[in-house]
C-alpha cells in the first residue's frame, strides 16, 4: 500500500490504526506476523504470532492461542509485554509496550472459533500442550478422527493492551519516528529523532 508520508502525529496515528486493522485479516500485509515478547523467569521470550483483530477505541489489538501454553502462565505471572512489527513495503516500524491478559469465553471469541479453518483447528486438538516435550517429531495432532469442533476448550483470544506505541518509517531522505502514550484515554505523541 503506497502511503504519503504523514506530517502530523494525528494523521499517523489513524494511518497505524487502519494499517493494523488490515493486518489482521491480510496475511499479506507486512504487519500480519507479530514478534510478541513476554516474561519468563526474569527474562524476555519471544515468539512470532498472527495478528487477529485490532480495536482502536480499546488500544488493543489481538492474538489467538492455545491455552494450555507457557505464554500463558507467562502473562498470569507478570503480564507486562512488547511486540515488535515490521512491514518491509512501506517500512514501517511499530515498537508496543503494554500488558496481555485472555478472554476464552466471550461471544468474540466464540465467533473466532467458529471462523477458525478445519486444519487451523487441528492445532487445538493436540492431547499435549503446546511445548511439552516430545518422545519423537510429534505433530500433535490427534490420529483418530475426532469432531471438527473439538479443541474449544483449548482456544483463547489473547488480548494486548496497548499503554505505549512508537512508530518509526524509514525514508531514503530521512527517516521520521514518533511515540504516544495510550492510557486513561489520552493519546498524548510525542516526535523522537530517529
Ligand atoms: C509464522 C508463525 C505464526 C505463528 N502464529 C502463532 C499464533 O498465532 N498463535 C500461537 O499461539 N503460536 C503461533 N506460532 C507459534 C509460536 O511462535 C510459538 O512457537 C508457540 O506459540 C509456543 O510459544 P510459547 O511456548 O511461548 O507459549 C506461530 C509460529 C510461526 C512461525
Amino acid at each position: 500500500m503506497p502511503l504519503e508520508f504523514p506530517v502530523s502525529l494525528n494523521e499517523i496515528l489513524e494511518l497505524v490504526w487502519k494499517k493494523l486493522e488490515k493486518a489482521a485479516t491480510n496475511r499479506h500485509e507486512g504487519w500480519h506476523l507479530a514478534s510478541v515478547g513476554t516474561i519468563r523467569d526474569h527474562c524476555p521470550e519471544l515468539r512470532t504470532m498472527v495478528l487477529r483483530g485490532a480495536d482502536r477505541n480499546k488500544n488493543a489489538i489481538w492474538f489467538h492461542t492455545d491455552l494450555r501454553s507457557p505464554k500463558l502462565t507467562d502473562i498470569s505471572t507478570n503480564p507486562s509485554a512488547a511486540i515488535l512489527l515490521y512491514d518491509p513495503k512501506s517500512k514501517w516500524q511499530l515498537r508496543l509496550k503494554g500488558s496481555f491478559h485472555f478472554d476464552s469465553d466471550s461471544n468474540l471469541t466464540e465467533a473466532a472459533w467458529k471462523k477458525t479453518s478445519p486444519s487451523a483447528k487441528r492445532c487445538y486438538q493436540g492431547p499435549s500442550a503446546p511445548s511439552s516435550v516430545a518422545s519423537g517429531p510429534s505433530s500433535n495432532i490427534p490420529d483418530d478422527k475426532v469432531s471438527p469442533d473439538a479443541g474449544r476448550n483449548h482456544f483463547t483470544r489473547l488480548i494486548f493492551l496497548i499503554h505505549q506505541l512508537e512508530w518509526l518509517a524509514l525514508d531514503s531522505d530521512g527517516h521520521r519516528r514518533a511515540s504516544w502514550r495510550l492510557v486513561e484515554g489520552s493519546q498524548e505523541g510525542t516526535w523522537l529523532n530517529p
